[in-house]
């Protein structure tokens, strides 16, 4: 079997987004410094949630401000990565060619959306299916960009945001997200940023309806040795820097593990033999909860 190895070494270091994450935590401790914010700069969570803001929405609208950061060519090698999807608004446009712009339009009824981050997919809710959308996202820093996406989707009145960890189920409670009250739960690359994504699964699994929809789009474990040695060990570093997210995580298993679901077969993913020096292979579907009782 072929090893691909100048195919690997491209993909495990120069369009690798990790480069870039070091950059933005070192942006940040200018910014802290430069204001004065001498404790903050000792705050590793402050440090980190801010690091993680500035790199997702640079990667996402990557690189308007190219003549201001350099290392922003690590964004284009990226865009380029992604079969040159362009540099404006980057993650808006890759994604629209993907599953993603097909499975949001899916989301009905009651929403919660986990962790919608800048609320890139908040325009992409069919505004005739949704009743209400309640976004639970962990990172203060995104608040005033999910707001803003709301409000310019026409969504401001039906979109609630809390701020909190989607597995903080007490807190939830508090916003009527209980056992069986949910028709749809949305995931676009959350999963692999929660801290258990077994009991995450579990936890959507509780809330939604019976017939309720779990919409997803996340990345997964590789199935390929070597790339896997690869994820195992950057995931520690990679964790650290991008808001906690692991690129190791074995959604399928997770999800077949949550409870039953109608259609666990039907889990779709883009994971090519041809090509096992990707780094962040993707699975996504729409699970359908099991309507008897299990
Ligand atoms: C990769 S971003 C995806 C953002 C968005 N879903 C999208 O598709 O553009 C992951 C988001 O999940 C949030 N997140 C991470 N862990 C979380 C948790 N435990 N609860 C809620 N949100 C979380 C992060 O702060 C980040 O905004």
């Amino acid at each position: 079997m072929p090893l691909y190895l100048k195919e690997r070494w491209g993909a495990y270091t120069d369009s690798d987004p990790l480069t870039y994450a070091v950059w933005a935590i070192y942006e940040n401790v200018k910014v802290f410094y430069r204001e004065g914010r001498y404790g903050d700069l000792f705050s590793p969570r402050k440090l980190l949630d801010a690091g993680f803001h500035l790199w997702y929405t640079e990667i996402s609208k990557a690189a308007r401000t190219l003549s201001s950061i350099e290392p922003l060519v690590v964004a284009r090698n990226l865009a380029d990565s992604y079969g040159g999807a362009g540099i404006d608004p980057f993650f808006q446009r890759f994604e629209a060619t993907t599953a993603i712009a097909t499975l949001v339009p899916q989301c009905e009824g009651v929403v919660l959306e986990l962790g919608p981050g800048l609320g890139n997919q908040i325009a992409r809710y069919d505004k005739n299916k949704v009743t209400r959308v309640v976004g639970v996202e962990s990172n203060p820093h995104f608040q005033a960009d999910i707001e803003a996406q709301a409000e310019k989707a026409g969504l401001a009145s039906v979109y609630e945001l809390v701020t909190c960890g989607a597995e903080e189920s007490d807190v939830l409670e508090r916003h009527g997200i209980r056992a069986g009250s949910m028709d749809t739960v949305l995931s676009i690359q959350v999963l692999c940023s929660v801290p258990d994504e077994r009991a995450m699964a579990r936890e959507i699994y509780r809330v939604l309806r019976p017939g309720g929809k779990f919409i997803f789009w996340e990345h997964h474990v590789s199935s390929d040795r070597i790339t896997r040695l690869y994820q195992n060990v950057t995931n520690p570093i990679w964790s650290r820097l991008i808001g906690g997210c692991c690129r190791n995580k074995d959604m399928h298993a997770a999800l077949a593990a949550a409870g039953k679901w109608e259609n666990l077969e039907s889990i779709d993913g883009d994971a090519d033999p041809a090509k096992p020096w990707v780094t962040l292979p993707r699975v996504w579907g729409v699970l359908v909860k099991a309507k008897e009782r299990n």
